[in-house]
């Protein structure tokens, strides 16, 4: 049976955050079966009965799951060999070992999630799965409806034919354009060598949704824990609840 610090399992059970938990702990509100617990390190499994102030308290989750928006020159890993910045360090969580959920470049900003949950990782990460994920593009020129309908059939790479992407402009900006484009691939460096391939090369590039997930008002550089709602925003509603993560 998984066994938790005490911090841990009061965070997952919602009652705290984690540093809310070790106050909590420390002013002597929690009881491990029936005995003051003062320990943020004691080991509690789901079968131990835990109370803070006197009411039960049960673990609704035990993995993490967090949404971020990556800035810009921040790598989309767990570390570095070279001491570059990477996601997880935006990330200040105690015995947590999160993992970047498939990968953002170096040189693209938006939405990324982070887990210590290897099924939920495979789940969103999978090639077979086809996961959506939305882009915008900032790129140099202006796509004609020609343009974009080679997008839309797919795109001759290097690496073989992409799958048909979704793809329309959404804005102009002076002489360029803003693409809106929705890929269920994570090839490597794809959006960028997809209008590439069609004459229009990358000036920014934006992560803005995976599946129904958006980014919404999350500022560049914050993250917080997925909510019951992105769960279902990001499946769907009725996979959401086949697939019980978080
Ligand atoms: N496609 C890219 O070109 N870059 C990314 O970061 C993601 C998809």
């Amino acid at each position: 049976m998984e066994e938790f610090r005490l911090q841990k399992f009061l965070a997952h059970s919602g009652v705290a955050s984690r540093r809310a938990a070790e106050e909590i702990i420390a002013s002597g509100r929690v009881f491990v079966n029936g005995k003051r617990a003062n320990d943020p390190s004691l080991k509690v499994t789901v079968k131990d009965k835990v109370t803070v102030d006197g009411k039960t308290v049960t673990v609704t989750r035990t993995k993490t799951y967090i949404i971020m928006n990556k800035p810009l020159g921040v790598l989309s890993s767990a570390s570095d060999d070279r001491g570059r910045q990477c996601v997880v360090d935006l990330v200040k969580l105690d015995n947590v070992r999160l993992y970047p959920v498939g990968r953002l470049d170096y040189d693209t900003q938006g939405i990324i999630l982070l887990t210590d949950d290897g099924d939920f990782m495979q789940r969103v990460t999978h090639p077979k799965y086809e996961m959506a994920k939305t882009y915008e593009a900032l790129v140099k020129g202006e796509p004609s409806e020609d343009d974009l309908s080679r997008l839309r059939q797919g795109v001759e790479l290097e690496d073989g034919m992409t799958l048909p992407a979704k793809a329309d402009v959404v804005r102009f900006k002076g002489p360029n354009a803003v693409v809106k484009i929705e890929i269920r691939e994570g090839r490597n460096r794809q959006v960028r060598r997809m209008l590439d391939a069609i004459g229009f090369p990358v000036l920014k590039l934006k992560r803005t949704a995976i599946g129904g997930l958006g980014i919404g008002d999350l500022r560049v550089g914050a993250w917080r824990n997925m909510k019951h709602r992105d769960f279902e925003d990001l499946f769907g509603k009725q996979e959401a609840k086949k697939l019980k993560f978080g």
